[in-house]
């Protein structure tokens, strides 16, 4: 089999396989971090994504949040923080996007694009809580 073919198969067979894994519905909290916040935040969360320059201020390490809770993680509030959309958000002026309308866009904002950003979020806010560190 020449090289070219081969190739053109490993391609075809993965586009299969990543086609499957979507079908299944949601991507990974792990993907979507990875996807939509490392940039800030960092591949491992740590604050020191390649955009943390421009933004000119530190950015948070996500993997203290229940470290600095009293050992607790917080995830009520790291869903609203993430959000972004609810009124009792805490008051920092925000810099980062406000994700839960940013989501929702992207999915064609009606009913059902609302419910699957929910989904991400919540996702994320299960990946955040499976990385905190205790020390
Ligand atoms: C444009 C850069 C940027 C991106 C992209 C970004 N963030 Fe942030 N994030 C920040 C900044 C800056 C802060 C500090 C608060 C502020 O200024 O908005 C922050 C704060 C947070 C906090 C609160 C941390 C604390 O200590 O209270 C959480 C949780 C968080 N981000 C999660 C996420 C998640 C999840 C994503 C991806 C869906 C994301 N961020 C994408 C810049 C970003």
């Amino acid at each position: 089999m020449g090289t070219k073919l081969l190739i053109f198969v490993v391609v075809a067979s993965m586009t299969v396989m990543i086609a499957a894994c979507q079908s299944h519905g949601l991507q990974s909290g792990q993907t979507l971090f990875l996807e939509n916040c490392a940039n800030c935040h960092g591949v491992y969360a740590e604050g020191d994504g390649p955009a943390s320059v421009d933004i000119g201020l530190p950015i948070p390490d996500l993997r203290y949040l229940a470290q600095s809770n009293a050992g607790i993680f917080p995830a009520d509030l790291v869903y609203q923080i993430i959000d972004g959309q609810s009124d009792d958000e805490i008051h920092f002026p925000r810099r980062m996007p406000v994700w839960g309308y940013e989501f929702s866009i992207r999915e064609g904002d009606d009913d059902a694009a609302e419910s699957r950003a929910r989904e991400k979020i919540q996702a994320l806010t299960d990946y955040l809580q499976s990385i905190q560190q205790t020390h």
